[in-house]
C-alpha cells in the first residue's frame, strides 16, 4: 500500500504567509503526520518539501494494510483541518491536505544515498502519486483494489476513470467518504456466499444457550481458532437465527491497529450501540451517551460520566487519582448498563478478535465476568494465539462457560463447501485435489482459491452458471491470501521465521534430523519448531522413529518458499544436496 499526501494549494500559502510563521506550521503538520503513520505501523519512505510518501506492509505485513492506510490517511486530514483552525490567523485560508492511495506491489530500487534506505518505485507508487495529483482539498482518492479490500470498513463513492500514464484503460477512482461506524470484515468473493458447512452442532449449542437467557440464566461462551476457521461467520449465523426473538445486541471488536489503544473492544461497543463516530468530540460523546442511557438509568448523569472515560482516561484519572478505583469506576458503569438491559431484554454481548485486545481490556472483561447477578450471554472470540481462559477457570465465573474450538473443515467438508460456494457438485478434479491436499480445510483458504480462480480467468460466470476453464494446474494465490499468510510469518521473529524457510524448502513434510543438519541455528531449533507447531503453522507427526514435521496448510508451505530470495534458496537446497550426497543417497 502506497500513501501520499500533500498540502493543498503550498505555493500560495508560502507566497502569501511570512516564511518563519508557515515553517513553525508545517514542521507541526509533518511531524503530526509522520506520528499517525507511524502508529498505524506504516513506514515513511520520503519527505517531500509538501508532503510525504508512506508504504504499509513493509517491512512488515499486516493482514489490514489497507484499512491502516485509509485510516492514516483521513486521521491526517483530519488533524490538518484541526490545525488549520487553529492558526487561521496567521495561514489566512483553511489548511488542507490530500491524499492517494494505491494497492500493489511496490519495487525495491537502489538504495538511495541520503538516506541509506531502499528507494521504492513501480507502477504502484506513480498511481498513488497520480490519484494525489487529482485529489481536491480534503479528499483521500484511491482506486479498486484498495475499495475492493476495505470496502466493509469505510464508505466510499465512486468517481468517473480516469486515464493514467502507462496504463492502457483508464482506472477506476473511488472518494473515501469516511469510516463507519459499524465495520464490517467483507470477504472478496466475487459475491459469492456459502451456506453454513457442517457447524451445525456449534450453533446448536449456541442457540441453547440464548433460549436459557429466558430463564434468566447466563453463559460465557468462548470460541476460539485459527485464522480463517469460521468464528465471525458462525457468531454472524448465530446473531441472524436469533432476530426475532427480541435480544438486545452489543457488539465490540478489536482491531490489529488498536492494540495500543486502551479499552478499545469496550469504546467499539459505544460507539455501535450509542451510535458514536469516531469524529465526536469529547461534549459530543457524553451528550450521546446521556440522551441513550437516559432512556434506562435514573442516574444516567454519573453513568454517562464514567462511561466517557474509556474515550478519555486521561480526564477522569485526573479526577480519580488512583488507577484502581479508575478503573472500579468503568467496571461499575458497564455492568450498571448491562444489568439495566438485560432487565429489560436478553441481552447478549459478543467481543470478537479479543487476541487483539489491549491487556486493560482483558482484565476488566475478566473482572466483570466474575460479576454475580448479570444474566446476560457473553460471546467472546479469539484466535488460538490468546490463552484466554489463563488464570481462570470456570468456577470463578459466575456463568456457566462453555468453550467451542473451532478446527478445519474435514475433505468432505470442505468438497462441500466449494461446490456451495460456485453452486456445482461438480468440481475439477485438480481443483478438488488442490483444496484437499493443500487448502486442508481451512474455510478462508478455500474461498481465497476460488477467488484467485476467478481473478486469473479460469473459473467464469456464464448467464446464471460458472464453468472452469483450462483446469490443469491452479494459479498463483490472490494477494489477501499471502498477506494473511506473511502477516503471521512476520510475527514470528527471525530464527523462527528462517527456520520456516529451510523446513519449506526441504518440503510439505520435514525429518527432523535433516532439518537440524541443514539450518544455521542449531541452539535454538527445537524452541522455535515448538513455536512454529505452537501457532498452527506446522505439526509433528506421530512417527515412532524419527521426528517429521508437516506444514498444516500447503499454502503456507508455498508462500514462505515463494518469499524466499532466488540466491538464498539456492544456498538451502545446496545444503540439502550436500547431506543427502555424504549419506550416500542419490
Ligand atoms: N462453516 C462454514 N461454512 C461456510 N463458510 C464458512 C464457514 N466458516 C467460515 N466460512 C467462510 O470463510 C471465511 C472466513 O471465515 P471467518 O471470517 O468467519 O473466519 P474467522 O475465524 O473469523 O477468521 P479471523 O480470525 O481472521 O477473524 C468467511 O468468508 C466465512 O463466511
Ligand atoms: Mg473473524
Amino acid at each position: 500500500m502506497v500513501l501520499f499526501s500533500d498540502i493543498c494549494h503550498y505555493r500560495e500559502i508560502i507566497r502569501r504567509v511570512d516564511p518563519e510563521d508557515i515553517r513553525e506550521v508545517t514542521r507541526h503538520l509533518f511531524q503530526e503526520s509522520v506520528n499517525i503513520i507511524e502508529r498505524y505501523g506504516g513506514y515513511i519512505d520520503r519527505m517531500l518539501w509538501d508532503g510525504l510518501m508512506a508504504v504499509f506492509g513493509m517491512p512488515c505485513t499486516h493482514e489490514d494494510d489497507v484499512v491502516r492506510a485509509i485510516r492514516a490517511a483521513l486521521d491526517i486530514r483530519r488533524m490538518a483541518e484541526r490545525l488549520g483552525r487553529a492558526e487561521a490567523g496567521c495561514i489566512g485560508e483553511p489548511l488542507s491536505m490530500r491524499s492517494g492511495i494505491a494497492y500493489g506491489l511496490v519495487v525495491t530500487g537502489v538504495t538511495q544515498k541520503e538516506s541509506g534506505r531502499p528507494g521504492l518505485t513501480g507502477d504502484t507508487v506513480n498511481l498513488a502519486a497520480r490519484l494525489r495529483d487529482l485529489a481536491s482539498p480534503g479528499e483521500v482518492l484511491a482506486e479498486s483494489g484498495t475499495f475492493s479490500s476495505a470496502a466493509g470498513f469505510f464508505r466510499f463513492e465512486a468517481l468517473p476513470a480516469v486515464a493514467v500514464k502507462g496504463r492502457e484503460a483508464p482506472i477506476a477512482v473511488f472518494r473515501v467518504a469516511d469510516a463507519v461506524v459499524r465495520p464490517e470484515k467483507v470477504r472478496r468473493v466475487h459475491g459469492l456466499k456459502t451456506r453454513l458447512i457442517a457447524r451445525g452442532r456449534e450453533l446448536k449449542q449456541m442457540r441453547d444457550a440464548a433460549l436459557r437467557l429466558h430463564r434468566q440464566a447466563g453463559t460465557v461462551l468462548t470460541i476460539c481458532g485459527d485464522a480463517g476457521t469460521g468464528k465471525s461467520r458462525l457468531i454472524a449465523e448465530f446473531k441472524a437465527s436469533t432476530r426475532r426473538s427480541r435480544i438486545c445486541w452489543l457488539d465490540g471488536y478489536a482491531y490489529t491497529y488498536t492494540r495500543a489503544v486502551p479499552y478499545y473492544p469496550f469504546i467499539d461497543m459505544l460507539n455501535r450501540f450509542f451510535d458514536i463516530d469516531e469524529a465526536d468530540g469529547d461534549t459530543v460523546i457524553l451528550q450521546k451517551l446521556h440522551a441513550g442511557l437516559g432512556r434506562w438509568v435514573a442516574d444516567g448523569d454519573t453513568v454517562a460520566s464514567y462511561l466517557a472515560g474509556f474515550y478519555t482516561p486521561s480526564s477522569l484519572e485526573t479526577v480519580v487519582s488512583d488507577q484502581e478505583v479508575f478503573k472500579s469506576r468503568l467496571q461499575q458503569a458497564v455492568t450498571c448498563l448491562l444489568s439495566v438491559l438485560s432487565r429489560k431484554a436478553p441481552t447478549i454481548v459478543c467481543l470478537e478478535d479479543l487476541h487483539w485486545a489491549d491487556p486493560s481490556s482483558l482484565s476488566l472483561i475478566r473482572c466483570i465476568l466474575r460479576e454475580p447477578g448479570l444474566p446476560l450471554m457473553f460471546v467472546i472470540s479469539y484466535r488460538s494465539s490468546l490463552n484466554f481462559a489463563h488464570g481462570e477457570n470456570g468456577e470463578r465465573v459466575s456463568h456457566a462457560w462453555e468453550h467451542i474450538h473451532l478446527r478445519d473443515l474435514d475433505v468432505a467438508a470442505s468438497r462441500a463447501m466449494a461446490q456451495s460456494l460456485i453452486g456445482t457438485r461438480a468440481i475439477p478434479e485438480a481443483l478438488d485435489h488442490y483444496l484437499t491436499s493443500r487448502v486442508a480445510g481451512n474455510p478462508f483458504f478455500i474461498e481465497e482459491v476460488i477467488n484467485a480462480l476467478i481473478d486469473a480467468g479460469r473459473l467464469k460466470r456464464i448467464g446464471n452458471r460458472w464453468h472452469f476453464e483450462d483446469m490443469v494446474a491452479i494459479p498463483d494465490l490472490s494477494s489477501t491470501i499471502n498477506s494473511i499468510i506473511h502477516s503471521r510469518l512476520d510475527r514470528l521473529g527471525r530464527n523462527a521465521k528462517a527456520i520456516l524457510q529451510e523446513a519449506a524448502v526441504i518440503g510439505r513434510v520435514f525429518h527432523l534430523t535433516l532439518l537440524r543438519r541443514i539450518t544455521d541455528f542449531p541452539e535454538v531449533l527445537t524452541a522455535c519448531l515448538d513455536q512454529l507447531a505452537g501457532q498452527g503453522l506446522i505439526r509433528r507427526q506421530a512417527d515412532p522413529h524419527e521426528p517429521v514435521y508437516r506444514f498444516n496448510y500447503g499454502i503456507v508451505q508455498e508462500v514462505v518458499y515463494n518469499g524466499i530470495l532466488k540466491k538464498e534458496r539456492r544456498t538451502i537446497y545446496e545444503k540439502i544436496a550436500r547431506v543427502l550426497e555424504s549419506d550416500g543417497r542419490p
